[in-house]
């Protein structure tokens, strides 16, 4: 694994976001795998600000998210469609047709999933970016998911439930389900970036260089891949900076 270390998380966000815009020049009919959360925001916000200056365009740019709530209805400002809506896709030139998440239509939910597993299993993903939950989950694959996991209805834990509370009026009104893209669906990205940020991560991204490779701890099957970059914050680095890892 490849790691950057940025002074803060606006450095953090215009690395990545150089990272995608090259991408994007190189290969314009890029692949992308995208992410929602706090992380990205500033990620999104430079890409909107080079496509304003002309600097890329999406127009032949497709997209997959890596999951969305179950029991949300797809309008709720907390959807991952309404997220990226807001936070991307509406501010670029991106086509309709060329974005992708998983449908949480309540009447088909298994149904849902094999689609979207069949649509990942048809293209290749050229560049995934990722987030990381503090108990190192990366799309809603929680500790315990076996890496040969392909795309599948998940039952958030706790942990995650409280971490997202932030976004909604009370833990009640939290999502306990989702569906996600699996480990082994991240892992046929062919690069992949995971950006962490903030002292609340700086334990995950300890773990994750720790060398070890096991369920209880989902990113860790990055070090598993073999074109994947990390990108922290000096906060997030914190115990690498000390040199406790
Ligand atoms: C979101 C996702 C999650 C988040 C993770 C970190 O699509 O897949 O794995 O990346 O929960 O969330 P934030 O960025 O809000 O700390």
């Amino acid at each position: 694994m490849n790691l950057i270390i940025c002074n803060d998380y606006e450095s953090a966000s215009k690395v990545v976001a150089n990272m995608i815009s090259d991408s994007i020049k190189i290969k314009p009919n890029i692949t992308l795998g995208l992410a929602t959360g706090s992380t990205p925001i500033g990620v999104y916000n430079e890409l909107i600000s080079k496509y304003n200056r002309g600097l890329i365009s999406f127009s032949n740019v497709t997209t997959y998210n890596l999951d969305e709530y179950i029991g949300l209805p797809i309008d709720h400002k907390e959807s991952y469609h309404s997220f990226m809506d807001r936070n991307l896709f509406n501010h670029v030139d991106i086509k309709r047709e060329n974005i992708h998440l998983p449908s949480c239509d309540l009447n088909d939910l298994n149904n849902n999933c094999i689609e979207y597993n069949k649509m990942l299993n048809s293209t290749s993903i050229d560049l995934q970016l990722l987030g990381i939950g503090a108990n190192g989950h990366i799309g809603f694959n929680e500790p315990g998911t076996s890496f040969e996991q392909e795309t599948f209805i998940v039952e958030l834990t706790n942990k995650t439930r409280e971490d997202n509370k932030r976004f909604f009026n009370s833990i009640e009104e939290v999502p306990k389900l989702a569906i996600t893209m699996g480990i082994k669906n991240i892992l046929d990205s062919k690069k992949i970036i995971l950006m962490a940020t903030g002292e609340n991560k700086a334990s995950a991204v300890k773990r994750l260089f720790s060398q070890e490779v096991s369920l209880d701890f989902p990113a860790s099957c990055l070090n598993l891949h073999n074109d994947t970059t990390i990108v922290i914050d000096k906060e997030a680095a914190k115990f690498i900076l000390k040199n406790e890892l």
